[in-house]
């Protein structure tokens, strides 16, 4: 069964029917972690959501406030544009009063906040505001509380920078992550910042985002797309070929051909020439570096570039691994040149390299999908219809590897 389909301990089976429909891009396995978090705090403190949309989170946050507080707290709310159906999405759950919104951009609202926090929810900022933004909020949650600092499963650099700060300043410990969810629980202030906002962390959050945009960590090479796991209204899918119809309408005018790359591509590809042209040949971000560009050129189809970068890389010693996932580099480029070779329609190559990955795979995952690959030859994937990016990234089965949060073991 899909973990996203579990109902959580606070709803019954009705509600999270309900609460699915609600607009948002959270799953039931989040909403039981937002509420266990809540409910277990032991440091005394405001709870606050920064980014609440339509109130999918905010339901299961002041779940959690209204169960633990016996009604006698309410969680700030905080948004730049509520949407309308937040006040009455917070009724039909009947949270309402457990909430106290307020209408404002994030920075503004923390000029004049002023109590501790024991809980904070950021779902605000996604660019590189966020790590300003997060390092201006931690000036008050308290030590003990927890952090929990959405979007940080690769598909943003801010979220990820953010989280490779608190971790790597020694300020948070990550507790855990939850599709994308990373909760932290904070030991000191952030101070001393020092090199992670440029250095390493910057680098591990770039190479999160490229590996996501190109589908890097996928057994399939699958990308993903963004959806919603909520109905659209119909006004919203109206608009939507609306706009679709006018931007092939005026391409057919400029006689412009259709556009190829999608952006988050194309920025991967400057991210890589970026990070090429800043870290040493010999330094261990190399081989992540080299195997994201050999996956992106597999994923615009350029073959031709992707086998001999992923040649060099399956013949790295056996201890070469990446910098953000608990993988060999060795076995997961003889994995790629197998499929590579199938794209290429070189069946007796591709058949070799998944023999010779077959001797030395450590991995099981990468183990079992070459002897998939072994009978069938690889296809290319369509990207990920019907997946929130976030489950997309984590229930793939090498997202257990991921290991951005942690030092690489
Ligand atoms: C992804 S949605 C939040 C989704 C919500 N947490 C949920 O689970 O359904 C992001 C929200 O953050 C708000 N937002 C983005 N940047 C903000 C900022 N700088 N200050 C205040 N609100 C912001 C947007 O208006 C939007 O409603």
């Amino acid at each position: 069964m899909d973990t996203a389909e579990r109902v959580p301990s606070f709803f019954d089976p009705k509600e999270f029917e309900d609460w699915k429909r609600v607009r948002g891009w959270k799953t039931g396995e989040i909403a039981e972690a937002f509420y266990r978090h809540v409910r277990n705090l032991n440091v005394a403190g405001a709870v606050v959501e920064i980014g609440s949309y339509a109130g999918k989170s905010t339901i299961c946050i002041a779940r959690a406030v209204k169960d633990r507080h016996k009604g006698q707290q309410k969680m700030a709310a905080i948004d730049k544009s509520f949407q309308q159906d937040f006040i009455p999405n917070l009724r039909r759950f009947g949270v309402a009063a457990f909430v106290n919104p307020i209408n404002a951009m994030t920075t503004q609202a923390a000029e004049t906040w002023n109590e501790p926090i024991a809980f904070l929810y950021y779902d605000g900022f996604t660019d590189r505001q966020a790590l300003t933004d997060f390092i201006v909020w931690d000036h008050w949650i308290a030590v003990g509380g927890t952090v929990a600092l959405d979007n940080t499963a690769g598909f943003w650099v801010g979220p990820g920078l953010a989280v490779q700060a608190a971790i790597g300043s020694g300020a948070y410990r990550c507790v855990e992550d939850v599709c994308g969810v990373t909760f932290l629980r904070k030991k000191r202030p952030i101070e001393n910042i020092g090199e992670h906002p440029r250095g390493e962390g910057t680098l591990r959050a770039h190479l999160d985002y490229v590996g996501a945009w190109t589908g890097a960590f996928t057994l399939d090479l699958e990308r993903p797309r963004p959806v919603y796991n909520h109905r659209q209204p119909v006004s919203h899918r109206v608009r939507r070929s609306l706009i679709k119809g006018w931007r092939k309408g005026w391409r057919l005018l400029r006689r412009s051909p259709p556009a190829r790359a999608t952006p988050a591509l194309s920025e991967a590809s400057q991210i890589l020439s970026r990070l090429e042209r800043q870290v040493a040949p010999d330094s261990t971000a190399a081989p992540s570096i080299a195997y994201l560009k050999a996956c992106l050129a597999l994923r615009q189809g350029r073959l031709s570039d992707a086998i001999p970068i992923l040649i060099r890389l399956s013949d790295l010693p056996l201890d070469s691994a990446f910098m953000n996932y608990r993988l060999g580099v060795r076995e997961t480029a003889l994995l790629r040149l197998g499929q590579a070779y199938d794209l290429q329609g070189d069946r007796t190559k591709a058949q070799r390299t998944y023999r010779e990955l077959l001797q030395m795979a450590e991995t099981m995952e990468i183990a079992g999908a070459a002897k998939r690959w072994l009978d069938e030859p690889f296809k290319r994937a369509e990207p990920a219809e019907g997946k929130l990016l976030r489950e997309y990234v984590a229930n793939d089965p090498l997202g257990r590897y991921r290991s951005s949060f942690f030092p690489a073991q």
